[in-house]
Formats: C-alpha cells, sequence, structure tokens
C-alpha cells in the first residue's frame, strides 16, 4: 500500500482522488499494491468541495508526515510550489506534480533535489497525452529532430472558431474563459507563455537544454484578426498556435508562435480544444500525438500514470531523461537565424507607387513575395497581404522596421511565419 496526499485539491486534485476510487481494480492491478488517497491539503476549508478524502490546511503535517509515501503536487504557481515540492524531497517523498510553470523555471534544480527521489510530472505537458512518456522511454533511441506541438487548448479552441466560424476574438476569449480552458490569467494562455512553458520541458528531453521562458521566441494570437482567417482560408492554411524545437546542427531552435500550416499536413487538423504533437525521430521517421491537454480526468489520468510507475518501480525514470549527461552541447539558436515563410498584413494607402515601395524594400532586404493579394479598406485604405519565399528572420524584422520607418505603412504590420 502507497499513502498519497494532494496538494491543491481542485479540479484535477478532485479526479486525481476520484480515479483513485472509481478504477481502483485496474490501478491497483497495474501498480501491484493499493494507491490510497490519504490526504488532501486546501488553503481554504470552508469551500464546499464535493470529495471524499480527507482535507487539511496544515501543509507542514502533511510533508512532515511519516506514512506518506507520495506528494502530489497541483497547487500551481511557481515559488511555493517550489517550497513544497523541495520540502517533500527533502522528506524522502516521491513527487508529482502537473505544474509546468515550477518546471519551466526550476526543472533542472529539482532534478538534483530528486537524485534517487522519483520526481514525475506527465501531465505538466499537453495534459492526457503521455508525450513525456513517449518523447523520453518510446522513442530514446532517436535523435530528436524537430517537435511541433499545439498544447494550449484555449488559443487552438479559439483559433478553430475564429477560422470555421468566423467568430471575432474577443467573443471566444470570453467565452473559452466561461468554459474553464483558460488559466486565471488569460494572458498565459493567449501571449504563449504556457505553450512556451511546455516547450521548455519537452525541449530538456529531447536536447538536454536548458532553457528559460525569456530565453526564447514567444509571440501570442493577440494580433491575428479576421484579415489573417480570410488570407488563411483563401490560401488553404489552417493557423495554430504553434510550439516549435527544431535541430539545426548543434543549435536548437525553441520558439511558440501562430504558423499558418497548410491543411494537407496532419497537425493542422487538431482543432478545438485538443492538444496535437508532432516529433521527428532521426529513425522513426514522424510520430504524432492527439488527444486532450487540459480537463480534470483527463489530466488526472497522467497524474495516476505516473503514481503508477512509482509504485511499480519504487523510483522514477530519470527525471529529464538522461542517466548521463548528453556528450553533444547544444546551444539556443538566436531567433534572428530562423529561416522560413512569412506572410505579412500591410496596412496602406491605396495610391500610385506604394507597392513598388513595398516590393523594393522587401527585395532590397532579399526577400522575395510568393504570393500577393489587395483587400481595399475604408478611407483609401487597403490591405496588402503578402506570403514570402523562404528567408531569413532578421531580413524580415529589418524589412518591416524600414516599412514603419519610412511611413510606407499605416499601422505596425503584422508578421505571420507559414511552416515550411
Ligand atoms: N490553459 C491550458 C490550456 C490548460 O488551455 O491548454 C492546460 O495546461
Amino acid at each position: 500500500m502507497l499513502k498519497i496526499a494532494i496538494i491543491g485539491v481542485g479540479t484535477v486534485g478532485s479526479s486525481v482522488a476520484q480515479i483513485l476510487e472509481d478504477n481502483k481494480d485496474v490501478i491497483t492491478a497495474r501498480a501491484g499494491c493499493e494507491l490510497i488517497p490519504a490526504i488532501g491539503v486546501v488553503s481554504n476549508l470552508k469551500k464546499d468541495r464535493n470529495v471524499s478524502i480527507k482535507l487539511t490546511d496544515d501543509i507542514d503535517s502533511v510533508l512532515n508526515d511519516e506514512s506518506i509515501d507520495i506528494v502530489v503536487e497541483l497547487m500551481g504557481g511557481v515559488d511555493k510550489a517550489f517550497e513544497v515540492v523541495k520540502k517533500a524531497l527533502q522528506n524522502k517523498k516521491a513527487v508529482v506534480t502537473a505544474n509546468k510553470a515550477l518546471l519551466a523555471y526550476h526543472r533542472y534544480e529539482l532534478q538534483e533535489l530528486a537524485g534517487e527521489m522519483a520526481f514525475e510530472y506527465e501531465a505538466a505537458v499537453a495534459g492526457g497525452i503521455p508525450i513525456i512518456n513517449a518523447l523520453r522511454d518510446g522513442l530514446g533511441a532517436n535523435h530528436i529532430l524537430s517537435i511541433k506541438g499545439i498544447m494550449n487548448g484555449t488559443c487552438n479552441y479559439m483559433l478553430t472558431k475564429m477560422i470555421n466560424e468566423g467568430v471575432e476574438y474577443d467573443e471566444i476569449l470570453k467565452e473559452s474563459q466561461e468554459l474553464g480552458y483558460a488559466e486565471a490569467d488569460p494572458t498565459f494562455d493567449v501571449g504563449g507563455f504556457d505553450t512556451a512553458h511546455k516547450l521548455l520541458i519537452l525541449a530538456s528531453i529531447a536536447y538536454g537544454i536548458d532553457a528559460k521562458p525569456e530565453d526564447i521566441l514567444i509571440e501570442g494570437i493577440q494580433s491575428i484578426s479576421g484579415a489573417d482567417i480570410n488570407f488563411a482560408k483563401e490560401f488553404n492554411y489552417s493557423i495554430k498556435l504553434l510550439a516549435i524545437a527544431k535541430k539545426v546542427g548543434t543549435e536548437i531552435e525553441l520558439r511558440v508562435h501562430p504558423v499558418f500550416i497548410p491543411e494537407t499536413e496532419m497537425i493542422s487538423k487538431v482543432d478545438g480544444v485538443m492538444n496535437g504533437v508532432s516529433v521527428i525521430g532521426d529513425k522513426v521517421g514522424e510520430t504524432m500525438y492527439y488527444g486532450p491537454g487540459a480537463g480534470g480526468d483527463a489530466t488526472a489520468s497522467a497524474v495516476i500514470a505516473n503514481i503508477i510507475d512509482i509504485a511499480r518501480r519504487g523510483k522514477g525514470s530519470p527525471m529529464l531523461g538522461y542517466q548521463i549527461p548528453l556528450e553533444s552541447n547544444f546551444t539556443l539558436a538566436s531567433a534572428d537565424s530562423i529561416e522560413t515563410k512569412y506572410y505579412l498584413r500591410l496596412k496602406v494607402e491605396d495610391k500610385s507607387g506604394v507597392l513598388a515601395k513595398v516590393a523594393s524594400i522587401l527585395g532590397n532586404k532579399d526577400i522575395s513575395i510568393e504570393t500577393m493579394a489587395q483587400k481595399p479598406l475604408q478611407c483609401n485604405n487597403a490591405n496588402l497581404l503578402l506570403s514570402t519565399h523562404l528567408c531569413q528572420e532578421v531580413n524580415i524584422k529589418n524589412a518591416l522596421l524600414e516599412l514603419e520607418k519610412t511611413g510606407t505603412v499605416l499601422e505596425t504590420p503584422v508578421m505571420i511565419r507559414i511552416d515550411s
């Protein structure tokens, strides 16, 4: 028998306790022993939670309780969670967490602290999809060439509604908050930070690379408008917020931003609140993972998988996947070195010479236009919608600066990368 303490009994915590009860037969058989949800820790005992697990607000007594074998951290946040997890490990308890922000900032310190103790976090990335397990264990024989993931259900739900039903950004953000998909502060979702936290965790497993959210390119979906959605439809693209990790020689590109993806690609079909991750290994080729990235039961399913694993083996897998450090020392690629295709939306005056000026600024930066459409706007203005051939990010950035500086564009241009 193993006794489990659940720190944070909200949606996921209650599901963990409930599933341990509901599926006790199969879970016990798989774990090889009974897994008992012994105690839940909450900050407000007065709140009605409708759970059968015993509750307390005394976190220290739980962390110091020698009968507790496994601490499940579901409280969220970074600093307080780090202290709790640290203390649990110091007290020789195995830890399971779903906390992506904690790992985005502290995963290497936690790996040190955990040592031989089990520290597992399957639920932190893409909820119910066993992507940590796939990357750390299932694909262990491969050099990972790339990872492309749709790992934020809120953004995917919003973008899917915008493209399929023409719903406006603000309206759909409100709806996804009401449906309970969004984080408490939705900026984490729509600004790409939640996705970035998950990407950094996967990048550590794939490449042993240590980076913080501040080190990588993160763009959200806030500036996507109806004009961009119409362009996507006209040219048979879907639009997704992608987390991308890509090996380019000894450098690793890590970035989060919206991407136009040709409708023929499998990942473009991951719609609504669902998550999807494509991983290309040098030996296996492309593998694809699809499933619910959020929600109580789906996330709890991943948490319990970790608990079962710990029960079976008495310890976890090497936390970030390596028994000894990886010999190849990958470095983080600079965002300027990205090479891809781009879509640009430029608001301009609809008069002679403007298109020539735009083409000349782009041409001087070695940017070749692939498609172009002009959509009239009010007051004799127009949107120029362009897509480019492959070019370097630094050239696009400089061209956009020049377009603004010379007054050729009337508003800050919108740039969206095209999957290539
Ligand atoms: N807010 C997240 C999402 C929850 O929308 O996917 C899961 O991390």
